[in-house]
């Protein structure tokens, strides 16, 4: 059996309380009703403020392609669930070399779970939904300091929002728009929505809700950094500015 290592090193654990939550505490913990509630709502977001090498990210990740998969009729349907999914979870963690590997364990995840699902639902997969996955993976997991709101390259930690756009008509394809916030501005509208957000609550906050309601593009276009044009999520991979 592999043993989980769960310290880097001593330095480590003093200076940045790094030590890595072992898997099946890590399934006693998401296994409470409350978060169950949000791991079994697709369009759900989790932020994790300090997400190491993804022990809680990778395993909701698990648990919501589970989801995607069950609410899926086709393989073609499981494309854009699958990347809906993956596009509502978040992390933020300070040591370059833990988000290589979060990354890289939230790809292999996806890419796994992306590809039994789509044999089960008798399809193959599709090199599209797995270029997308990389580009929200990428976005999705910043190096930062959750503290100072700060990332790895001296700039504002910066968040994009997959806005799922409405089903209209007979096209059954899920479009998004990718919107880019700063997380000072989400926390700001959190604070103004909801009252002063504690560190604790950080953790569980579902990052845009504060947006949902009465959300009027126009009022929010001064906060929002940049803007792509809406498509399919299959193919966010693309990048496509809006106008
Ligand atoms: C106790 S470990 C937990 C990691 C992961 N959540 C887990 O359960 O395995 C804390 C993590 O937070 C990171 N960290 C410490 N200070 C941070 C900060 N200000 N912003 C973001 N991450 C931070 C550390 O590098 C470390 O990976």
């Amino acid at each position: 059996m592999n043993k989980e290592r769960l310290i880097k090193s001593s330095d480590r654990v003093k200076s940045l309380g790094e030590v890595f939550t072992p898997k099946n505490i890590v399934k006693q913990m998401l296994d409470q009703p409350e978060v169950m509630e949000k791991v079994n709502d697709l369009t759900a977001t989790i932020l994790e403020p300090s997400a190491g090498e993804g022990a809680f990210l990778v395993e909701v990740l698990r648990r919501k392609m589970k989801v995607a998969l069950s609410q899926s009729k086709s393989a073609d349907e499981f494309d854009d669930k699958g990347l809906v999914a993956l596009s509502t979870l978040y992390g933020i963690e300070l040591m370059e070399d833990n988000v290589e590997m979060l990354v890289m364990n939230m790809f292999s995840q996806f890419s796994f779970d992306y590809q039994s699902g789509t044999k089960q639902l008798g399809g193959s997969p599709n090199k599209e939904v797995l270029e997308s996955a990389k580009v929200i993976i990428q976005a999705n997991m910043v190096q930062g300091n959750a503290l100072t709101k700060i990332d790895g390259d001296g700039n504002p930690i910066v968040f994009s929002e997959w806005q799922l756009l409405p089903i209209v008509g007979n096209i059954k394809h899920q479009k998004v728009q990718r919107l880019e916030h700063t997380f000072q501005d989400i926390l700001d509208g959190k604070e103004e929505s909801q009252g002063v957000l504690t560190h604790k609550d950080s953790e569980e906050l579902d990052l845009f809700d504060f947006l949902d309601e009465d959300y009027n593009p126009e009022e929010e276009e001064q906060d929002i950094k940049k803007q792509y044009a809406p498509v399919r999520i299959t193919k966010v991979y693309k990048k496509e500015l809006e106008g």
